[in-house]
């Protein structure tokens, strides 16, 4: 990008930030998440640092929130209330290391005052960040007089009255000397401690932290809401905030708020930001441990300690806040706009983020089905990097409206390929292009043909090379045959060899075929024939999933089997049990339907979708059965259920696995056919359909005496 280019690229995304944060900071309304707020953000300021000639001081990355609410009295900061700038990797945070260690060194004050001259090393704390909703408080004479929010950073809103609701904020300060015994370390330098004492007597003292909801509370309130048929909350914090900007105290009262504090902003002569962490616990606060760190390989080395504990704390967190942990080179290094220099977040990467569609072509499916995938700038989410996200079929390139050179919103979950789940039209730059499906198959250039009912496009070649290529990719994917060593660029390398071109010849391959072929050591090729040996004997239901037939997923497979008890010995029984079943009998099984239904019919009735049967026996595919044949249990067995949401002790597999073992089947979709709905936590729309189905709801704990 020119710079001219850059210059109106910091333009757009300024004024995009600022009518985001006006809609949430002002109006309580929020049109794309916080991450993705994040990422543009973040965007903004790494141009900032690079380009400081168009950094100007109305950019969002100079200020501290919108404007507050009418509601509630205002209060004025004496300290402002800042906030933090973002990292989100080991290198983002050795840049940030590196910066202020530049500035300590040359910044002749700091070097006399010997705050961080040359030899010296910097020190840093590191604590958790909180999830939360940060406010300030003040205590007069040592009694709790006022509370606020952070507002615009200059200017909060009074919500005094609420924070007295929360029990983890002291409303009287005394200093806590019996903690002295049990936490030796927790002893105060005598001189901090007698200005603690006499401030606590006379003198204002402020300090401040989060106001959160534990993860068990959210957990309960989103239960109850579920059972009275009110929507439910998407996260704690948003509650936390909600409910401190409450102006009725007896609802804030009643959401069981918790209060975290990190910051001692009166200055009784703390030297560091663990010295606070300590004065803060002495009064009878909630603060974290944290951790003294001495280097980047310290705090990552936290960090990752963290990362691993952090489903099993009681209130979200996301991520960790490092502190030059020396309150006068602290102070000395300043703030830059919106945040103090020597704090930073380093932050769990977020599930969305903002980027660029650089292109958007197409990609031929296993069914043929063409479908358009965004070709995106890189972008990293939850530390893995994006440049591709499915945009579906033409109705979704409608119904989003994305053109090439747009800046959108790609999510990441599991391990599903990213989706755009917006665009940010208030960047565009009229430049962009729109995007047309192709009349022919960009793969083997056949024309393409609509299917009537449905929105997607296929090629009308029976042989195209990339159908063929991705039923292959499916047939021996995990879920299927679950052939080690067959990934997609050798089912390619050997399909242009003319070594394979059906399901059946994976299984004539032999050692000396591979061998001469580029890719195989004489290592590699045995193994490979030895997985393709190994894959030969397998579960009936996962060779009715890699046959590739429409509309059957792993779920349909099981249903199959296990609806009919199917107990079929041979690829032959298959064949003659699926040919006389009739149309109807196939629709009416339950969770198949008149679509899936119709599928399976005609794949059984295709002759040569037959002939790949045979040949598959033929070359020694066996169906084998599971040695545990289901324990039946008389809840369970012949019951369908709905998983949603996570649960705390079992994965989603793992309740899948539970309830086939036990006769019952799973199904991705709520009807009035299904039985149980099985709520974990953060449920999805399943559950809101199951309700107003009538479906029996149950939450894990119910689940498991169920299944036990
Ligand atoms: S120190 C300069 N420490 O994160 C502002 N902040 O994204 C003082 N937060 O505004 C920040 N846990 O509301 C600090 N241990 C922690 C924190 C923390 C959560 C919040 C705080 C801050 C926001 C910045």
């Amino acid at each position: 990008m020119n710079k001219f280019k850059i210059k109106g690229r910091i333009e757009k995304l300024k004024k995009e930030i600022n009518h985001h944060r006006y809609l949430y900071h002002v109006l309580d309304k929020q049109e794309i998440s916080d991450a993705a707020l994040d990422s543009l953000k973040h965007e903004l300021s790494l141009f900032e640092q690079k380009y400081p000639e168009f950094l100007t001081s109305d950019s969002p990355s100079q200020r501290v929130g919108g404007k507050p609410l009418e509601k509630f009295k205002k209060v004025r900061h004496k300290f402002p209330m800042l906030s933090l700038n973002d990292v989100f990797n080991q290198k983002e945070l050795e840049d940030w290391k590196n910066r202020i260690q530049k500035l300590a060194f040359t910044r002749q004050s700091f070097v006399e005052q010997n705050l961080g001259g040359q030899g010296q090393k910097l020190k840093y704390f590191a604590e958790l960040k909180i999830d939360g909703f940060a406010v300030s408080l003040i205590y007069k004479d040592g009694v709790f007089f006022c509370g606020s929010t952070r507002g615009d950073g200059k200017i909060g809103e009074d919500v005094t009255q609420n924070l007295k609701t929360i029990e983890s904020i002291p409303l009287k300060l005394f200093i806590h000397s019996e903690l002295f015994k049990i936490f030796p370390t927790n002893a105060l330098d005598k001189k901090i401690q007698k200005n603690l004492e006499k401030i606590i007597k006379k003198g204002t003292f402020e300090i401040r932290g989060e106001v959160y909801m534990a993860k068990r509370v959210f957990k309960k309130i989103n239960q109850e809401r579920l059972k009275k048929g009110e929507p439910v909350y998407a996260n704690p914090r948003n509650i936390a905030a909600g409910s401190i900007r409450q102006l009725d105290s007896k609802i804030t009262n009643s959401r069981d708020l918790e209060f975290l504090s990190y910051d001692l902003i009166t200055d009784i002569g703390q030297k560091n930001h663990s010295e606070e962490h300590k004065i803060l616990s002495v009064l009878g606060f909630k603060a974290d441990q944290g951790r003294a760190c001495e280097s980047v390989k310290d705090i990552m080395n936290f960090f990752e300690s963290i990362q691993k504990k952090r489903e099993k704390l009681p209130y979200q967190i996301d991520g960790i806040v490092i502190n030059v942990n020396n309150n006068s080179l602290h102070k000395k290094l300043g703030a830059a706009g919106k945040a103090p220099r020597g704090s930073i977040a380093l932050k769990f990467p977020a599930e969305e983020a903002t980027t660029q569609v650089e292109n958007i072509c197409v990609q031929v499916g296993r069914t043929g089905a063409l479908t358009p995938v965004a070709c995106l700038k890189p972008v990293n989410i939850e530390g893995i990097t994006i440049t591709r996200a499915t945009l579906h079929n033409e109705d979704e390139i409608k119904k989003l409206d994305v053109r090439i050179g747009d800046t959108v919103i790609v999510q990441r979950a599991g391990d599903v390929i990213p989706d755009i789940v917006k665009v940010l039209p208030g960047l565009r730059t009229g430049k962009e292009k729109k995007f047309q499906m192709p009349e022919n198959c960009p793969i083997c250039g056949a024309k393409t043909k609509r299917i009537s009912g449905e929105v997607a496009i296929y090629c009308s070649n029976e042989n195209c090379f990339a159908k063929e290529k991705e039923e292959l990719k499916h047939f021996v994917s995990r879920k299927a045959f679950n052939i080690d060593g067959l990934g997609e660029k050798i089912i390619e390398h050997l399909m242009n060899e003319g070594l394979i071109s059906s399901m059946a010849d994976i299984f004539y391959l032999k050692k000396d075929d591979l061998e001469p072929l580029e890719r195989f050591a004489e290592k590699s090729a045995e193994n490979l024939i030895q997985s393709i040996e190994k894959s030969k004997k397998i579960l009936l239901a996962r060779f009715i999933y890699a046959l590739g037939i429409r509309h059957v997923g792993e779920e349909t497979a099981n249903i199959l089997v296990e609806s009919q008890k199917l107990e079929v010995k041979s690829i032959g029984d298959l064949i003659s049990f699926f040919q006389n079943i009739s149309l109807e009998e196939l629709e009416n099984i339950q969770d198949i339907g008149p679509i899936v239904g119709k599928s399976i019919y005609s794949f059984f009735h295709n002759e040569k979708k037959i002939k790949l049967l045979k040949d598959l026996s033929k070359a020694g595919v066996e169906i084998k059965f599971p040695r545990n044949l289901p324990k039946f249990n008389f809840r369970i067995a012949g019951k369908t259920f709905i998983l949603t949401g996570s649960m705390e002790t079992l994965s989603r597999e793992q309740a899948k696995e539970k309830i086939r073992n036990l006769g019952g089947s799973v199904s991705n979709s709520v009807s009035k056919n299904s039985d149980y709905l099985v709520a974990g936590e953060n449920p999805g729309s399943k559950f809101e359909k199951a309700r107003k189905l009538g479906i029996k709801i149950l939450n894990e704990d119910e689940f498991l005496k169920m299944i036990k």
